[in-house]
């Protein structure tokens, strides 16, 4: 099967990812998971892999955001929403999709570091590919106000920076 890649505006092809979102994290099974009843910020850009028949298989959302480490403005490249359609996964889709999300922050050359949140049956999946655990404290924006989220663990990607540790505040809702 031929398959194409594309990186394009987030709000723009929210329509064309959407079906895949809503197949894959339909709302009943939204509930049970350990985000259930976060507000997520919307992707910025997103990866989407198409097949033949112009569906959306694979998705990778991409968000930046100056967010702070220990008090220190830095630039992150946020992860997130990184879903395979149930049929087609195990081809190393999502693993293109994430390939090409980290060359995207790489060649902005700005990005101090890529982090993700994810539960932990992924985590084999990140650790394989060079994703590595941020042992400090996580905080963001709710609607209800600032918390330190803790619902989904946080993994970072090196790319200028090395962080391992302290408070990342996301300055923002996470992804
Ligand atoms: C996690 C998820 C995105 C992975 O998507 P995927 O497209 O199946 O991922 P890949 O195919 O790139 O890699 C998955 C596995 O298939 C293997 N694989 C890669 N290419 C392959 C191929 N051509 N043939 C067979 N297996 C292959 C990989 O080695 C990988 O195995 P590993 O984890 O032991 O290394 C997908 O399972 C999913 O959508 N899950 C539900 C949503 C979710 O939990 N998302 C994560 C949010 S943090």
């Amino acid at each position: 099967m031929s398959i194409e890649i594309d990186i394009v505006n987030g709000d723009a092809s929210w329509k064309d990812a959407k079906p895949l979102f809503e197949a894959v994290w339909p709302p009943h099974v939204v509930a049970t998971l350990p985000w259930a009843g976060i507000a997520f910020a919307h992707a910025e850009l997103r990866v989407l892999v198409r097949d033949e028949l112009d569906d959306v298989i694979c998705h990778v959302g991409i968000h930046r955001r100056d967010v702070t480490w220990n008090g220190r403005k830095l630039r992150a490249g946020g992860i997130g929403g990184v879903l395979t359609r149930e049929d087609q996964r195990g081809r190393g889709y999502a693993t293109i999709a994430l390939n090409a999300a980290i060359r995207t922050l790489k060649d902005e050359a700005s990005t101090d570091f890529a982090l993700l949140f994810c539960e932990p049956k992924n985590v084999p999946f990140y650790a394989a590919r060079g994703w590595t655990p941020f042992e400090g404290e996580i905080f963001a924006e709710q609607p209800s106000g600032r918390i330190r989220f803790t619902a989904i663990a946080p993994y970072v990607y090196d790319l200028r920076r090395k962080l391992r540790q302290g408070t990342i505040d996301l300055c923002g809702l996470p992804w």
